[in-house]
Parts: structure tokens; sequence; C-alpha cells
């Protein structure tokens, strides 16, 4: 992880609440791959900032420019200087020779999972999202209009979910973390039943955000509970193999 600064050259309201910024970054920053983050904290804060570093996830990539996008209850403007760790946390392991990708989403916005939908999709790769709970009110014109997109319901189930979930080459779950378990759970149960014989590492992970202490793997305080090894967030996560998570 380097230590590094940004520059937010650019602000845009994206929606009620969400809003896009424009990071001027380092070189060494461009490197970043989907499921790393950023961890910042204004250079200079301000009465009232966070005493913790925040985590920012990018959803678009350009030469020397990283968009982030966090919610628009945060003051920022143009011209002000982040001091910047980064990357925080492991690229998401994706399976060789993937065909179709299920992100299934609840309770929390899909932004962790852009990045990653917008790369696969450029390269071939079928994509549907699932949406459930809060994850429904994001701005769907912020996607791409390639995703295919379902809506769960309150049991998280959706219109063809056995097809759905036989489909997909491989599937990621974000949850809101008060029911991240719950769903996880539920959801890595479904799989296990309806493919037996067919849970290869990596075929279903969920993410993890828990808020980070130190993000560099130190404090352990983003421990998930393991069935084996000490895994943590911040520097194994934040997708995590659902075989290896102790429920
Ligand atoms: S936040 Fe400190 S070990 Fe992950």
């Amino acid at each position: 992880m380097k230590h590094t600064q940004a520059l937010i050259e650019r602000v845009r309201r994206v929606s009620d609440h969400l809003q896009h910024l424009d990071l001027a970054v380092d070189r060494v920053l461009m490197q970043i791959k989907p499921g790393q983050s950023l961890f910042v904290t204004p250079q200079e804060p301000a009465a009232g900032s966070p005493y913790l570093r925040e985590q920012w996830i990018p959803v678009e990539l350009f030469p020397g420019r990283i968009t982030v996008e966090i919610p628009a209850r945060r003051v920022y403007a143009p011209g002000q200087i982040l001091s910047v760790m980064a990357p925080v946390g492991s690229p998401i392991p994706i399976r060789s020779g993937i065909q179709r990708l299920l992100l299934i989403v609840e309770g929390v916005y899909p932004t962790p999972l852009m990045l990653l939908a917008r790369q696969l999709m450029s390269g071939g790769v079928a994509v549907t999202l699932v949406l459930g709970g809060q994850a429904t009110e994001y701005p769907l014109e912020l996607l791409s209009p390639e995703i295919e997109i379902l809506r769960s319901d309150t049991g998280w189930k959706w219109p063809e979910q056995m097809d759905t979930l036989n489909w997909a080459d491989q599937v990621l779950v974000l949850a809101a973390a008060n029911r991240q378990m719950e769903v996880y759970r539920h959801l890595y149960d479904v799989l296990r039943q309806l493919r037996p014989h067919d849970l290869p590492d990596h075929l279903v992970s969920g993410l993890f955000y828990p808020r980070l202490a130190c993000g560099a793997g130190a404090c352990q305080a983003c421990e998930v509970p393991s069935n084996k090894d000490t895994l943590l967030a911040c520097s194994d996560g934040p997708a995590i193999d659902l075989k290896k998570v102790q429920f």
C-alpha cells in the first residue's frame, strides 16, 4: 500500500444521494483493480471531519484520473487535496473463462461492483444484476445499458431465480452490514442445494465492507469469521469466497 495524494478536479451530483468525484492521482494508483479502494482523508481536515479515513470506491478509471462514487452528504470541492493510502484490499478474484456473471445486491447501493461490471462487459461477459431493498433506489442511469437488471423481493427471491443461479459462472453478493451474514448464508445454502456437485472455489463470494480502522491488516478490527485461516476484509477482501466463511 502506498501513501500518496490526490487532487479533487471535479464534483458532480449524480442523484439525490450520490456524487461523483474526479480525482487526479499518482500514476501508481492507476494500477488499481476492481475490488480495491482508496483510504482517504482530507489533507487539511475541517472541523467535524471523520476521525477515521474513509474507504472510497472507484467506479471509472481514466489515464491519470479516478472517478469515485460517494454519498452526497459529504461536502468536497474542486481543488481540495486528499491524503490517500491505496490500494486497500485485494482485486475481486474472477474465475478463468467466465462468460456469465451474476451480481446480487441487497440493502445497499451496488457501487463496489460497477467498475468490475464495466470491465468484464467490455470483454464480452454477460452481467445480470439483482437489486433488492435500498439497492432498488440506485439511479439506473448510472448503470451500463447492457446490464440485465432484476428485482428481488423481501425474501431475496427474484423471477427465474434458479435459472439465473444455474446460469452463472460466478456469483458475487453484496449486502448491508447489518444483514450481511444472514443474506450470504441464505444464498450460499440455496446454491449448495442447487449445485451440490458444482461449487468450485470463487463460484460464490460475499463482499465485506466493515468500517476500517487501519486499512492495512494491522489491527484485526475487520476480521471476517472464517472456518479456517484468519481473513481480513481490508487485505483478503472485500470479496471472500463463501466456502471459507464461518456462518
Ligand atoms: S482495518 Fe485494521 S486489520 Fe483491517
